[in-house]
């Protein structure tokens, strides 16, 4: 049991390792990714990582129900602490496949990107457990899609297939299971294509600007454009425009 941890070049790979608990995220493997966020977060070499699930049946059946059974009442889990996808400013991809469920789920509504293989599952099945999605699922999911939609899931604990959740917006992309680290790769590349610095500013003005109203959020978003101006990846952007090729982004 472990989460991976692969640099490709400007790439993390991330790839939660408990394939026969269908991904099952336990104490462990929770510090295990947080871990892997910082080390990602931290390390100047890389620009996008990628979390994954090992195995064909599933990114994350969610948290790990057998560690519910010794909860003492009261207790408060210390996930709102931790480093999440979308306290990071730089870009996450959710690679999806099979049963995406519960945490799997909250964990990927913290990246920026979801693609899904065509055989996904996604669901917030607590509610049938006894407990309620409580790791970022009740508060994120309605903002992701309609809010019926999201009350059907939340109180229901109904599953939705990859070309629902396409449909309905929560993932980027539907692919066939072969291609989706292909694909994720290719949304990763694509990223690369603009500036870190610039990524990483239009990631931060985006989810913090979003709790703001319109006019907080223009003046969060002036203030990150003015820390860009001045730095050699903006006079770059506008060098390469001018003289007709691709930029050469250095991250500074
Ligand atoms: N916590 C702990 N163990 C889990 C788990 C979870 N969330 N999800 C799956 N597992 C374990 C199973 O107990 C089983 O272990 P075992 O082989 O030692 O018995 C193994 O993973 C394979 O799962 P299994 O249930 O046999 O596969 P399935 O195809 O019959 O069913 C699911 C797949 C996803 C429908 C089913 O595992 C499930 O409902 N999981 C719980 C999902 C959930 O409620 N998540 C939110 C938790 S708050």
């Amino acid at each position: 049991m472990s989460v991976d941890f692969e640099k490709e070049g400007r790439f993390a790979i991330i790839t939660m390792n408990r394939p026969e608990k269908l991904n099952a995220i336990n104490a462990e493997q929770g510090r295990a990714m947080n871990e892997a966020l910082l080390r990602f977060r931290d390390d100047p070499e890389l620009w996008v990582a990628i979390i994954t699930g090992a195995g064909d049946r599933a990114f994350s059946a969610g948290a790990d129900i057998t560690g519910f059974l010794d909860r003492q009442p009261g207790a408060r889990d210390d996930r709102a602490e931790r480093v999440r996808g979308d306290n990071i400013w730089k870009p996450l991809i959710a690679a999806i496949h099979g049963y995406c469920l519960g945490g799997g789920l909250e964990l990927a509504l913290t990246c920026d990107i979801r693609i899904a293989a065509d055989n996904s599952r996604l669901g917030l099945p607590e509610i049938k457990v006894g407990v309620i999605a409580g790791g970022g699922g009740v508060s994120r999911l309605p903002r992701f899609i309609p809010r019926a939609i999201a009350s059907e899931m939340i109180l229901t604990g109904k599953q939705i297939d990859a070309q629902e959740a396409y449909r309905i917006g929560l993932v980027n992309e539907v692919v066939s299971r072969d291609r989706l680290m292909p694909a994720a790769k290719q949304w990763a590349e694509t990223i690369c294509e603009a500036g870190p610095l610039q990524v990483r500013a239009a990631k931060e003005g985006l989810i913090r600007g979003y709790d703001l109203t319109i006019a907080e959020s223009d003046q969060l978003v002036r203030d990150l454009a003015a820390s860009l101006r001045g730095t050699e990846d903006a006079r770059e952007g506008a060098r390469a425009f001018v003289e007709k090729r691709k930029p050469d982004w250095k991250g500074k």
